[in-house]
């Protein structure tokens, strides 16, 4: 298959690229005074507004002819058909059948997989509604007040994200805890805040061999046997959630606290199976199926809006554009929400671990970029800190800003003080501040001639940053449901464009095996071995001698 460098409309932006250049977006503005109407989309929960990035109407056309030629619109409904896009582990890519509330049949492998999907759905309401009720016991008959959930990567970030995000919904019924890192003194502090009797232990795991998930489920356990528990009563306080019922098996946990999850769903989509479970704990089963609802709209939205007035399809060209056209390599996910402070780090999993590849289908290393390093914060916090190089640095950073009407935990104020940083950044991104402008500024406030013109190099803002804004209502269910799902399907679309396979994830594999290997050369009385390298086998003896002195 030809590169995508040798399509006419890859070709053709490639022209453009020279046109915009020179252009800047606030004079794209002075231009066109319908440009916010045309540049941006009404959706069920938010505004997208995305007239802000270096663009014209040619720009959008042109990006959409790159749509037409990669064939989104045809690989979008060959992922919704259930077919195997996931080439190299052979799997279909069916996360969006975990929340389709359509009724009709999800055809998996040839069989329709919604009895199954609901079925699990179905479980993991009871569950929840056993433990959040108190009908669900410990070992000395107490109820559960807190769920420790132990995974790691997609049966982590998601979770984590979703309960930080909705947490002022929660009634309080439940405590849920986080343990991911292999580093014991997470778990050891988790612990320490937890008590055996009262604790529900979740292990997720897709494939339930993951050495940190492990590592962390058997300190739970050894720790939960060594204070009061034992073996009959585990069932009572450790479930498990995996595509791997073999092996949760194995490591003790009964058949029925087992809930499933399949192959086709990718850990890093899968907040919305089983995974999710530590979300419907803390919220309850309506609230966890209102963020299936909120992303189920979104789907709706991808598969029938038109291309032109398509959120993820437009998010995912803008990315292109600024990407792989602007040359820009980097873009930032600011929240100016609290209770998002979590998505960044959420999507950095769900961007990069998808579409950071380097060969295209057909196994060719790429003649262009792909996925841009994806970072970010709250907001507010970052202005405080990093938004220096996104004013004034070498590189140019495009970033979504995703902001909220109204915030979840009104206090007299604040939301109005952080909503006006968060119109001022994206204004002053734009619109920079010219030598003219800091000279008269620096002139009106009296200041010496001489003084001026040494300021005014320092004092300039280059402007013509591109951002896109995100105005949620509120942050509720259903508007983070759709929103989470609006990312997921911007990084199917460019890994379409891209031309990579966005569902597996080899990059990570190397360090897990060389890991695997150097942990026994760890232990006191081992060699090291004098296969490493220079500088590795150094950092490990070092650390060795270190530790015994
Ligand atoms: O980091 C690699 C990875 O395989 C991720 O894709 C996945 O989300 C994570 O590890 C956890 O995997 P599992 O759910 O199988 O423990």
């Amino acid at each position: 298959m030809a590169s995508r460098t040798e399509l006419s409309s890859w070709q053709a932006l490639t022209q453009h690229t020279q046109n915009m250049r020179t252009r800047k977006i606030k004079d794209l503005f002075s231009e066109d005074q319908a440009r916010f109407d045309k540049f941006s989309l009404q959706l069920p929960h938010f505004l997208f507004d995305f007239s802000k990035n270096l663009i014209t109407e040619e720009t959008k056309s042109l990006l959409l002819d790159l749509a037409k030629e990669t064939d989104v619109a045809g690989w979008r409904d060959k992922m919704f058909a259930g077919e195997h896009l996931n080439r190299t582990e052979d799997r279909a890519v069916m996360h969006v059948a975990l929340r389709d509330k359509s009724g009709a049949p999800i055809m998996i492998d040839g069989k329709d997989m919604r009895p199954v999907v609901e079925g699990e759905l179905k479980r993991m309401r009871a569950l929840v509604e056993q433990v959040r009720s108190g009908e669900w016991r410990g070992y000395s008959d107490k109820a559960i007040t807190d769920v420790v959930s132990i995974g790691i990567g997609g049966s982590n970030l998601g979770p984590l994200m979703a309960t930080e995000a909705l947490k002022s919904y929660a009634d309080g019924r439940l405590n849920v805890h986080y343990v991911s890192n292999v580093d014991g003194a997470q778990i050891a502090d988790v612990l320490d805040h937890v008590d055996p009797e009262t604790t529900l232990f979740v292990i997720a795991s897709k494939s339930f061999t993951t050495p940190e998930t492990t590592l962390n489920a058997n300190t739970a356990r050894a720790w939960f046997l060594s204070n009061g528990g034992s073996e009959d009563t585990t069932s009572r306080h450790f479930i498990a959630v995996s595509s791997n019922v073999e092996k949760a098996v194995a490591f003790g946990v009964g058949k029925d606290n087992i809930f499933e999850m399949w192959d086709w769903v990718g850990g890093r989509f899968s907040l919305w199976s089983a995974i999710g479970l530590p979300i419907a704990l803390q919220l309850g089963f309506e609230l966890f199926d209102e963020l299936l609802q909120g992303a189920f709209e979104m789907d709706t939205h991808f598969r029938e809006a038109p291309l032109e007035a398509n959120a993820p399809v437009l998010m995912a060209l803008l990315g292109v554009w600024n990407g792989n056209f602007l040359g820009y390599r980097a873009h930032a996910l600011l929240a100016y929400d609290q209770c998002l402070h979590r998505l960044p780090a959420y999507m950095q999993q769900a961007e990069m671990e998808s579409n950071g590849k380097s060969v295209n289908w057909a196994g060719e290393p790429l003649a262009y970029p792909s996925c841009p390093l994806i970072w970010g914060e709250v907001g507010i916090n970052g202005q405080h800190a990093f938004y220096q190089l996104l004013h004034q640095g070498t590189d140019i950073i495009p970033a979504d800003f995703i902001g909220s009407i109204n915030s979840t935990q009104p206090v007299p104020g604040h939301h109005d003080a952080l909503m006006a940083n968060y119109f001022a950044q994206t204004e002053a991104l734009m619109k920079g501040i010219s030598a003219e402008e800091v000279r008269a500024d620096l002139t009106a406030k009296g200041v010496a001639p001489e003084r001026i013109e040494e300021l005014v190099p320092h004092k300039v803002h280059p402007g013509n940053r591109p951002t896109n804004s995100l105005l949620l209502n509120k942050v509720e269910a259903k508007s983070l449901g759709a929103l989470i799902a609006l990312y997921e399907h911007k990084i199917f679309v460019q890994g379409i464009i891209w031309d990579v396979h966005s569902f597996d994830q080899w990059g990570v594999e190397l360090g897990k095996v060389l890991a695997a290997g150097i942990e026994p050369e760890l232990a006191p009385d081992n060699e090291v071995s004098g296969k490493h390298d220079a500088s590795t086998r150094h950092l490990i003896e070092y650390y060795k001698k270190a530790k015994q002195q």
